[in-house]
């Protein structure tokens, strides 16, 4: 059963925490802060240890000081020892070449030193925070160095993504990991699935009476999500060139979300009936043809793109993408979901806006009353975390004159909750093997399926120019007719 239902008041179970990838970005920036934050929590096991491998070659003491540095850095204040010290103290390093047979024979004997020196348990849980083209290789090597086999304690892998470039390699790469894993093994992960408000969207929508009743095509007229940042790719140029906005953020991120806003109630919390539900509405998905994509799908490069660090200067890779599509099921039949995401836009913003049909306008028809607004309900996933409705309201005065007003739940407000990674949930539940919020593989292929006819047009229409758009812009004017010529517009 899953954390959301039920917030156990225990930490994870005891285990060892191997980090791939210890010396990069993430595990400084994520997952050393959010292991510390579990600490403070209480959820962190009693008996734990974390061993970070990487290539770069340090020491015990020198890993210890790196990320002590870091933690505090993300932490902004200075960190509590009855915290931080048991888990530096635990904190440990390999250096070695992720390809050769012996880092993992002395990761074994290191693991079971560990063991016996701590009295731990058997349990191990491995963070693949490496470049996806090494998955495959450490995941096998882990299984030759019989790291994987689940004889005495658990053995559990976390992987970033990309989980593939496209279908055939995501298949080709859980070919691989299969041969040591089983899927129950297999955590792939999904940072947005971390985010508070994005499992808000669940309880929201199900622990509530109010909305499931509304939520479908008789009541909704579409749905739309945003994604921006006003960030360009910064120092990622390599990975981002060959992934793209629609690998990057829509094959993921934005088809987990709307999984979620779209999906029907489970039977139960527990994490296959959740994920059956999931990867159901992603079957439902109409498949996008060919003409489609010309007409409803939108890619452009904000300007500047191919003069960034390792971007190929003749780069056709888009930054924002823009597409419409319709979920074939009884619920959603006909209803648009427009979904739009790009580098370099105005703001930090993801939010989900279901707006709902307009009332009939008779009643107004001999009033000041011009026009009637819909309804909307908007889900702000980051920043200004919260849930509002908007809807009309006589203005005082003589005359009937509406206004558009709001009722708003703001997170911050509401719930003094400490910052937090996102990371939290996602490690505290592979501790206790809930894959509730972890991608089952065929969530993942049914994720690429809608996507590959996208790519495909676009590999074929290799010739017409990629549209551009100004670095702060809401993107290429493309992106508005797209929803224009529906006579819906994006709320921004
Ligand atoms: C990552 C993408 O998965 O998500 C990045 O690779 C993107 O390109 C990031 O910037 C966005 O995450 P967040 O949590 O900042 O919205």
């Amino acid at each position: 059963m899953h954390s959301l239902v039920v917030m156990p008041n225990q930490p994870a179970d005891s285990c060892i925490f191997v980090i791939f990838g210890a010396s990069g970005d993430l595990t400084r920036r994520k997952l050393l802060p959010a292991i510390y934050n579990l600490a403070e929590s209480g959820h962190l096991p009693a008996s734990f240890a974390i061993v970070g491998v990487a290539r770069d070659a340090m020491d015990d003491a020198a890993f210890r000081t790196l990320m002590r540095e870091r933690v505090l850095h993300a932490e902004g204040e200075p960190l509590e020892a009855d915290k931080w010290n048991p888990i530096e103290q635990r904190l440990h390093y390999l250096h070695g070449e992720f390809d050769d047979g012996a880092l993992y024979q002395q990761l074994a004997q290191t693991l079971a030193h560990l063991q016996a020196e701590h009295g731990l348990p058997p349990n191990y849980l491995f963070y693949f925070a490496i470049p996806p083209e090494m998955f495959g290789t450490v995941g096998r090597h882990l299984a030759d160095a019989g790291l994987t086999h689940e004889q005495d304690g658990w053995r559990r892998v976390i992987i970033e993504k990309p989980f593939g470039y496209d279908l055939a390699s995501a298949r080709a790469l859980q070919a691989e990991l299969a041969v040591g894993l089983q899927e129950s093994q297999i955590y792939r992960i999904d940072h947005y699935l971390g985010k508070e408000t994005v499992q808000n969207i669940l309880a929201f929508r199900f622990a509530n009476g109010i909305f499931e009743p509304i939520w479908n095509r008789r009541y909704v007229d579409h749905v739309q999500m945003t994604v921006a940042e006003e960030e360009g790719i910064g120092t990622r140029g390599a990975y981002y060139d060959r992934a793209g906005a629609l690998r990057d953020m829509v094959q993921n991120h934005m088809f987990q979300v709307l999984t979620l806003v779209a999906m029907e109630p489970p039977i139960s919390f527990k994490a296959e009936d959740v994920r059956d539900e999931k990867v159901k509405v992603l079957h439902a998905v109409a498949p996008i043809t060919e003409d489609d994509v010309r007409r409803h799908v939108v890619r452009a490069q904000y300007d500047g793109y191919r003069t960034e660090k390792k971007v190929a200067p003749e780069s056709r890779t888009e930054t924002f993408a823009a597409l419409r599509l319709f979920i074939d099921s009884w619920r959603w039949a006909g209803v648009p979901i427009y979904l739009r995401t790009g580098k370099r836009l105005p703001k930090r913003s993801t939010e989900i806006a279901v707006q709902f049909k307009r009332a009939p306008y008779a009643l107004f028809r001999q009033t000041m009353v011009r026009a009637l607004n819909p309804n909307v309900l908007l889900i702000r996933i980051q920043p200004d975390e919260g849930i509002s409705l908007a809807f009309h309201a006589k203005e005082p005065g003589p005359f009937e004159k509406l206004g558009n007003v709001t009722m708003d739940f703001s997170y911050s407000e509401y719930f003094k909750a400490e910052p937090s990674t996102g990371y939290e949930t996602l490690l505290f539940d592979a501790m206790t093997g809930d894959q509730t919020l972890f991608h089952r593989m065929d969530i993942v292929e049914a994720g690429w399926r809608i996507v590959e006819p996208i790519l495909g047009t676009w590999a074929k229409d290799s010739r017409s120019p990629v549209p551009q758009y100004d670095p702060g812009s809401w993107g290429p004017a493309e992106a508005d007719l797209l929803i224009e010529q529906d006579g819906r517009a994006w709320r921004s």
